[in-house]
């Protein structure tokens, strides 16, 4: 069995690589490790994975393999985007490989299939700091990124207190809102803005008014701790592109919106407003020990359904079970926050502002 780990990193991976390769080498199968996701299958760089590899970096952020944000074998970044699938075919046989464990997020689980479709066995294993992954209700990586943004609106809310400021906190998670949703509430924040609602400026600005108008009164600072997304737009408005890639099957990142809203809120407030870009940090570091269990969960349960040839699905979590769906039902698709969500009634129900009615 090969095992990859593909696009951005996050906190677990090298948990999963400890349980799936412990586990398979335990039932007598032989692992190679992937360099650099599927770049690795493409170049035909991989090395035998043994026990002592593996032993020691259940806590150990970020991933042994190395990963690669571009590498499709579908669209070769590096050769004007030709398909080099065959290639990748080929090198996998030549390599000895009856199937390779994909430890990715939607972009990796959209190759996982159609490289399983083509005849390369695959098993999927969700992982991202996002948590957008369809039919998973949990990827590996979030409750650590959450535990970040939790942290640091703690950290933040003490000296916005201290100066009665309004405090902006921008998180990732691309087009779901689910790490402001919990880091937001997981920290207190007064306002909680997600891409699946996007907000009307008019509200956010009332909140903060609001809660100025409040200094001094029954000991209140008059600040605001604020969690947006940075798949944010106000609503009627386009969301705020840091950059874009060349040759990437996912070029658009995102980030700035922080930054847009304190520029929006600033002129028509008394208190100063900061900006705070949380970016990778969100992504570093060691994983929290409930991304240890569930990225132990995950390789131990995708190494089982490879030593029982179920290829061609993802190991998932559902109703707190370990189960495996289809990689099929799971490409092309992504997993954003219900607005009736509820932990949103909660947010609601606490007087959080969404920035919506
Ligand atoms: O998908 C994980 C993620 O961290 C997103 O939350 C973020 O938008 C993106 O990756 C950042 O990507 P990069 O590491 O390429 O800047």
């Amino acid at each position: 069995m090969g095992i990859l780990t593909g696009g951005g990193d996050c906190p677990g991976l090298n948990a999963v690589i400890r349980a799936a390769t412990l586990e398979l080498l335990n039932a007598g199968v032989q692992v190679t490790g992937i360099e650099r996701g599927f770049l690795g299958l493409m170049r035909g760089q991989m090395r035998r994975l043994h026990t002592q590899e593996v032993d020691d970096i259940l806590d150990q952020g970020g991933t042994i393999l190395g990963t690669h944000n571009r590498a499709d074998p579908f669209h070769d970044f590096a050769r004007n985007g030709a398909d080099v699938s065959a290639q990748v075919l080929a090198c996998a046989r030549q390599a000895g490989l009856d199937g390779v464990l994909a430890i990715g997020g939607d972009g990796t689980m959209d190759i996982a299939a159609r490289l399983d479709a083509l005849g390369l066995p695959m098993i999927g294993v969700p992982k991202t700091i996002d948590n957008d992954i369809a039919l998973t209700e949990r990827t590996f990586g979030f409750d650590s990124a959450v535990a970040v943004v939790a942290e640091a609106l703690g950290r933040l809310r003490t000296t916005a207190r201290s100066h009665g400021r309004v405090m902006i906190v921008e998180t990732m998670g691309r087009y779901a809102g689910w790490i402001a949703l919990e880091g937001g509430i997981a920290g207190g924040a007064d306002a909680i803005l997600l891409p699946e609602l996007p907000f009307e400026p008019q509200r956010v600005l009332q909140c903060c008014q609001h809660r100025e108008a409040l200094a001094g009164s029954l000991g209140h600072d008059g600040s605001t701790l604020i969690c947006i997304a940075e798949g944010c737009a106000p609503a009627g408005g386009s969301m705020t592109v840091a950059h874009t890639l060349a040759d990437s099957p996912d070029p658009v990142r995102l980030g700035g919106v922080g930054e847009r809203l304190r520029a929006l809120l600033e002129p028509h407030l008394q208190s100063e407003v900061r900006t705070t870009l949380l970016g990778h940090v969100q992504r570093g570091g060691t994983p929290t020990a409930y991304d240890r269990v569930l990225a132990t969960r995950f390789g131990h349960a995708a190494a089982r359904l490879a030593v029982q040839g179920r290829f061609g699905h993802m190991v998932a979590l559902q109703a707190d079970a370990c189960i495996s769906v289809p990689l099929s039902e799971v490409a092309g698709r992504t997993r954003q926050v219900p607005p009736g969500h509820p932990l949103v009634e909660a947010a609601r129900g606490l007087g959080v502002c969404l920035g919506v009615a």
